[in-house]
């Protein structure tokens, strides 16, 4: 399926390349950002929260503002008609006729790839679910970039809750991409990093291992990328309760490390790192949330301007055939094409909306 707009739902649909140059125009962008505030006048961005967001939500608005252009929205899809039960497919379909860019948050993995389908303007995937958040990523591009002037020959660490967590997911697709980039991935056994995932950093040849504590690996660490565990993804309290405070990066823990690594974390904090960590010049996190809003400037003023088509869904189209992962969005919304792609070793079929596994 082909769509006539240019859509950001995975980096992983562009070339390495793309990225680059998105995240080296965030870079100048921050560095002279007046010369840019007219880039976007008359246009329009449209950003539907289906969920909670501080960040994501406000840089964005921001980023269109400063570059000139103005903004519309719902943030709580209760005061929309979304509580009449309206469809994604008609809620984007009718807003992309309003808005130039419709940037979307959901609950559900694989939402904005759904609207992406039928929407007339593009869209861009603020996070769907525990899926991906390919904006964060790009924010993370450029804060290494920035802070440690380079995206290649890093061991970076990622802490907390690895199975949940939609920006470490974006982001290790995306690190394994450039060379020499180790993973060292601190989980609880229940929290891991999903086979998916690992399974591309295989393939790229970057290597990865899995320990149980933050002590044992931090003094080998360039970067420790910390997660909040991602409560409102669990079952039950009690499943929430067991996996809360395993992990917390605290003043004591940080004299493991080395001198230039940095802390990274997508923000919000809950108590995974102490509050005394701020005042470490190591801690990144408050100045990777401002990156954040230069980059997405510039992945608005690059989609708004490459007038591109682009392929929507590449796998093959199966009916009767259905995803296994009940919080994928073809279990959510009946009318979507299921489409399934079949994995590298050719054994399992893939969901195209939210990269669940199933056997042939
Ligand atoms: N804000 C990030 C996200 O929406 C991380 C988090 O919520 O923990 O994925
Ligand atoms: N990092 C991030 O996505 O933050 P918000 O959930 O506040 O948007």
């Amino acid at each position: 399926m082909y769509s006539e707009y240019q859509h950001l739902i995975d980096l992983s649909d562009y070339p390495v390349s793309w990225w680059k140059k998105v995240v080296e125009l965030g870079e100048k962008i921050y560095q002279s950002p007046a010369d840019y505030a007219h880039v976007c006048d008359g246009k329009i961005m449209a950003t539907l929260f289906y969920e909670p967001s501080t960040r994501t939500q406000m840089s964005f608005q921001t980023a269109m503002i400063r570059l000139g252009g103005q903004i519309i929205g719902f943030d709580n899809p209760a005061n929309s008609s979304v509580s009449k039960g309206e469809t994604i497919k008609d809620t984007t379909k009718i807003v992309s006729n309003y808005a130039d860019v419709l940037v979307m948050r959901h609950p559900v993995a694989g939402a904005a790839k759904a609207a992406s389908l039928t929407t007339d303007c593009s869209v861009i995937n603020a996070g769907d679910g525990g899926h991906l958040h390919p904006t964060q990523t790009l924010t993370d591009l450029l804060t290494l970039k920035i802070e440690k002037q380079t995206l290649s020959g890093l061991t970076i660490g990622m802490c907390g809750d690895l199975l949940n967590g939609r920006t470490v997911h974006s982001l290790c697709k995306a690190l394994s991409q450039f060379e020499n980039n180790k993973f060292i991935f601190m989980s609880t056994p229940e929290l891991r990093m999903p086979a998916y995932i690992k399974d591309i950093i295989k393939a790229s040849g970057s290597v990865y291992e899995e320990v149980n504590t933050i002590e044992e690996v931090i003094d080998k660490l360039d970067v420790l990328y910390m997660t909040r565990i991602q409560q409102e993804r669990f079952a039950s309290v009690e499943e929430y309760l067991a996996q809360k405070d395993t992990y917390v990066l605290d003043a004591e823990k940080m004299k493991g490390a080395k001198k230039d690594m940095i802390v990274m974390h997508p923000l919000p904090r809950v108590d995974e790192i102490t509050i005394e960590v701020d005042d470490d010049a190591r801690a990144m996190y408050f100045k990777q949330a401002k990156y954040g809003m230069y980059v997405r400037m510039a992945l608005i003023m690059t989609i708004l301007s490459e007038k591109k088509s682009s392929e929507t869904l590449k796998g093959k189209v199966y009916t009767g055939v259905r995803c296994d992962n009940p919080r994928c969005i073809t279990n959510h919304e009946e009318y979507l094409p299921k489409s399934f792609r079949f994995s590298r070793d050719e054994t399992l079929l893939e969901c195209e909306y939210c990269d669940e596994r199933k056997l042939i």
